[in-house]
């Protein structure tokens, strides 16, 4: 009887755990809005179809010839003009793709919202 009523109750704070961390977990810390959703899918196509992920991490999977790209975008020392630039022309490394204007910006849209989601991945603000 003791373990029928532990394991319901071990069961029962396991459902609402769930439904809270499923339902109300990032409702309110990534907000994205609806007009800017076909851009960054937009983004995401050409990140995978010009092979970003072979040099480049995402949340710290992907190639390790290129930076980590997860918190460029809010990066004081780096961000959106830094980031365009070596879309544009390319760096030491870093190939000239020969990217559009309309393909960067894409590509900076999803970078943008990828560094969005980066919550819990930020490091801490110096103080
Ligand atoms: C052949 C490997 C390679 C590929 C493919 C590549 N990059 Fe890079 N990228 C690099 C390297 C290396 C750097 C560091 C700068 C340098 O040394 O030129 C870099 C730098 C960057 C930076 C600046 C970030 C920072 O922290 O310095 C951004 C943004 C970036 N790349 C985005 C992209 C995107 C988006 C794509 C796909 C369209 C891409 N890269 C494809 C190698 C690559």
């Amino acid at each position: 009887m003791v373990k029928i009523a532990a394991f319901l109750t071990l069961f029962t704070a396991y459902l609402v755990y769930s439904a809270t961390v499923y339902t109300y977990g990032t409702r309110d810390t990534i907000q994205v809005k609806e007009s800017a959703v076909p851009q960054i899918v937009y983004g995401k196509t050409l990140y995978q179809q010009y092979n970003c992920v072979a040099c480049h991490q995402l949340y710290g999977l992907g190639g390790y010839l290129g930076p980590e790209l997860t918190t460029t975008y809010s990066d004081p020392a780096k961000g959106e003009l830094f980031m365009r630039t070596l879309l544009k022309g390319g760096g030491l490394r870093m190939p000239n793709l020969g990217l559009s204007e309309t393909e960067i910006n894409g590509l900076v849209s999803y970078l943008k919202y990828v560094d969005s989601t980066a919550i819990s991945y930020k490091k801490p603000a110096k103080p």
